[in-house]
């Protein structure tokens, strides 16, 4: 059988409910242990230019507590860029990032920003720290992640969720199609393949099957459930939901 996703589990919006009330409680720490209990296969956390959620002494606890590998999102900002050297987590994904934004509205442009980004690409991978570059599924965005030397990339799945929420099944199936495209071209071109962005029970299925990806890193809707029904159930549940659907896509011979 085809192996399951990796899930890596976000706990950003663990501290967004922290900060809303400044002080310590919900500790993102806290739920990073207890989401390696439930399963999690590692832990995401963006640090943003803003701090509006995660902060720097949650990086540096998460370094210390952590057994996990620590997935940390950054924009390709010299601040971050030292912040990452310092702490050396097992990965980096670049995102872009923009102050006014709710969450990260859209991929990288890996083609357009090439020259911006080799430095960190390079910075990074010379300090082990395993890169990926959070695209959108676009062929282009593939080649010029090729180009630029970065192992990984994270399609994102924002418009898919999008388009299924908005009962647009016609659209959503086409941007099925761009995501399983684009996976098979980065698959073919030696990139290892992650997804993420809205995820949820309903809409991981398809994402899941598709047989290049190998890490799903999903956070909002995670902690969002976990209110209903605890962290351990929304992340034990998510796992499952990812392995029937990985399952599933073997059964019917979902082409590698
Ligand atoms: N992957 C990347 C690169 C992201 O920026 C985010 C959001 O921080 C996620 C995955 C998780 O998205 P969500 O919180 O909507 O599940």
């Amino acid at each position: 059988m085809t192996r399951s996703p990796r899930l890596g589990v976000n706990i950003d919006h663990v501290a967004t409910i922290r900060n809303a009330r400044g002080g310590a409680h919900p500790d993102p720490v806290r739920a990073a242990l207890m989401a390696a209990d439930a399963g999690a296969d590692g832990i995401t956390a963006h640090l943003r230019e803003d701090r509006r959620h995660i902060g720097d002494a949650d990086i540096a606890r998460l370094m210390d507590e952590l057994t996990l590998p620590l997935n940390l999102e950054m924009a390709a900002t010299d601040e971050m860029l030292s912040i990452a050297l310092r702490h050396r987590p097992h990965a980096a994904c670049l995102v872009p990032e923009k102050r006014e934004e709710r969450t990260t509205e859209g991929g990288l442009d890996a083609a357009g920003g090439h020259n911006h980004l080799a430095r960190y690409v390079r910075e990074l991978s010379d300090a082990d720290i395993r890169v990926s570059l959070f695209i959108e599924p676009d062929p282009a965005q593939i080649e010029a992640a090729v180009s630029l030397g970065a192992p990984v990339v994270e399609l994102h799945t924002g418009r898919y969720v999008e388009l299924v929420f908005d009962g647009d099944v016609r659209g959503a199936g086409a941007e099925l199609d761009r995501l399983r495209s684009a996976a098979a071209l980065g698959g073919k071109r030696g990139l290892e393949i992650h997804a993420g962005h809205g995820l949820t029970f309903d809409t991981v299925g398809p994402v899941a099957m598709i047989p290049q990806v190998m890490e799903l890193n999903i956070g909002h809707f995670l902690v969002g459930e976990a209110i209903f029904t605890g962290l351990t159930d929304s992340i034990t549940r998510m796992k499952e939901a990812i392995e029937l659907a990985r399952a599933e896509g073997a059964r019917m011979g979902a082409p590698a």
